[in-house]
């Protein structure tokens, strides 16, 4: 696998993420495009862009947007679909130390399912904040939905169950999760402590379909957003068994009794955070 520009695994791709495993994540988002409210004179700065699905959609109705994402599978194939839209390979864990998008120039900082994974190591969480706090004018405003305390956590417990049987200690499969997931206070007493006002926020369990086809379901699903969970196991073949326990166990778990299809309890938390006026 490539790696990030600071050195970690790149695990994503473009085509796993949002063709087969969840297109979702960047349609079931209503909610914080409304809280976003993007206005044809804003600018805004998408943080874990992904691959432009959604960075697109917003872009149609604001001034400028630029999106950025550690990741360069994702970027490249940003920029093959919107080559007109500015997206960049910035690792958002140093947020703070890019001097060309902390500019104190964007009206809006956005952030869709990204914050779990940019947040995960307690050292650097504060430096995504303050850049998000750089970028911004006075009065400009932070809007990100991610996973709240407890999202996708049958997931995260059965993988975590499965590496410990394939012989990982418990606090080394624990310490492999790529994610950080805060209750709602968490995230507020984060943001504050880097000069926000928090004007709202809010926790939802929305209970999400996955998709189907080959690549998708939930064997899809913990193959790439599991993918550092499994690559502390040694061999092919211990990643397999460890995937297939995960879905054998989330079989008892996840199947809507009334239609067969298969679910998981995501749990989100979004917020609104405003850069107050000097
Ligand atoms: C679930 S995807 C969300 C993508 C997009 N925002 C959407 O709504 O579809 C999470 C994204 O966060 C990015 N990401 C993870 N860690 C990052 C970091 N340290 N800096 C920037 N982006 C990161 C990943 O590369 C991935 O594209």
């Amino acid at each position: 696998m490539a790696s990030t520009p600071t050195g970690k695994t790149d695990i994503w791709s473009a085509d796993a993420y949002g063709t087969k495993v969840a297109p979702f994540v960047a349609t079931l988002t209503n909610k914080i495009v409304q809280w976003l409210d993007p206005q044809p004179q804003d600018e805004i700065l998408d943080v874990g862009c992904g691959e432009g699905v959604l960075t697109a959609r917003i872009a149609s109705h604001v001034k400028r947007m630029v999106a950025v994402d550690a990741s360069a599978n994702m970027i490249d194939s940003f920029h093959q679909t919107y080559p007109t839209l500015d997206a960049r390979v910035v690792d958002c864990q140093y947020l703070d130390k890019d001097t060309s998008l902390c500019t104190g120039t964007f009206d809006k900082v956005f952030s869709n399912a990204a914050l779990h994974w940019i947040l995960r190591d307690e050292n650097t969480r504060a430096n995504t904040i303050k850049g998000c706090f750089d970028a911004l004018k006075p009065g400009g405003l932070l809007v990100s939905e991610s996973g709240a305390l407890g999202n996708v956590a049958e997931v995260h417990a059965a993988i975590i169950g499965a590496l410990v049987h394939q012989g990982i200690p418990v606090d080394v499969a624990r310490n492999a999760s790529p994610w950080w997931f805060p209750s709602l206070e968490a995230m507020k007493n984060l943001v504050e402590g880097q000069g926000f006002r928090w004007l709202r926020g809010e926790v939802e369990l929305r209970q999400t379909e996955l998709t189907k086809g080959d690549g998708g379901g939930i064997e899809g699903w913990v193959r790439l957003f599991g993918a550092n969970f499994l690559e502390i196991l040694a061999t092919p073949e211990q990643r397999d068994e460890a995937v297939k326990e995960v879905v054998e166990v989330l079989e008892g778990v996840g199947r809507r009794q009334h239609d067969g299809a298969f679910t998981v309890n995501y749990i989100r938390l979004r917020f609104v955070a405003q850069k107050q006026l000097a």
